[in-house]
């Protein structure tokens, strides 16, 4: 996985949609009393916290240590774990993942992780970004790097899949597909593209300097303002989602 720094406080300031766009992903999990979840990428809790307010007994885990002392400071179970090296066996009824699998690229260890983590017949419930999820920003912020010899190679963290790759590789790793769609879910950015390129591209500037990071931003601003601002509606992102919900057989 892409090395990405969060600070949770900043993550609450400008990523608080995160998690108000992920309560329909609570309704397809459809938590119950007693059951056993884990939540895979649980960011500061939002989501799991509303998860154990069904009685469900929940667990969460990050691989940023920042974003599990905000889960656990609200009383939750919760710890630093990459979501590559899950060591559970056996032990979830379900595992729930809002916004958080595209960043875990070796998703063939993920999908075996979560696999194994899962009770028979459990479920894995969740939503990433899908095939071209963040495209326009994406673009953007490659032209910049391509624009500027001394930021090097533009990196690119993220791993957004097509339904078909990712249903195949549900298959392949064990699970039967029941559910599994793509959503164009243009996302209102309430605090503007610059507050979300310093949040969530992070892990693409973290080389350049506080120099070079200004102009990465300025530049891909620029850029994006005639595709995705308007007067009337602010900065709107290109996100697209893949949800799904599968069963361990
Ligand atoms: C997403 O939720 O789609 C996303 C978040 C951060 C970076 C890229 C995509």
């Amino acid at each position: 996985m892409t090395h990405q720094s969060w600070n949770a406080s900043q993550y609450i300031d400008h990523a608080a949609f995160v998690a108000e766009l992920g309560v329909p992903l609570v309704a397809l999990l459809n938590p119950s009393r007693g059951e056993k979840i884990l939540d895979l990428g649980c960011g500061d809790g939002t989501l799991t916290m509303k998860i154990a307010q069904t009685g469900a007994s929940v667990h969460g885990v990050d691989a940023s240590e920042s974003m599990i002392a905000a889960a656990a400071s609200r009383g939750l179970s919760a710890e630093v774990c990459s979501g590559e090296s899950l060591n559970f066996n056996n032990q979830f009824d379900a595992v729930f993942s809002n916004a958080a699998l595209h960043w875990m690229t070796d998703y063939q260890a993920v999908i075996g992780g979560v696999h194994r983590a899962l009770k028979p017949n459990g479920r894995f419930v969740g939503e990433l970004g899908g095939l071209g999820n963040i495209a326009a920003l994406i673009d953007a912020m490659e032209r910049v790097f391509a624009q500027h010899d001394d930021f090097g190679q533009f990196k690119n963290p993220w791993f957004f899949p097509s339904a078909e790759v990712y249903q195949a590789a549900l298959e392949q790793g064990g699970f039967r597909v029941s559910h599994i769609e793509t959503i164009e879910r243009p996302t209102p950015l309430k605090t503007g593209v610059r507050e979300w390129l310093k949040l969530f591209a992070n892990s693409v500037t973290q080389a350049l300097s506080q120099d070079q990071k200004a102009c990465f931003h300025e530049e891909t601003e620029a850029l994006l303002k005639p595709v995705l601002y308007s007067e009337q509606e602010g900065w709107i992102a290109d996100y697209v989602r893949l949800r799904f919900a599968a069963f361990k057989v």
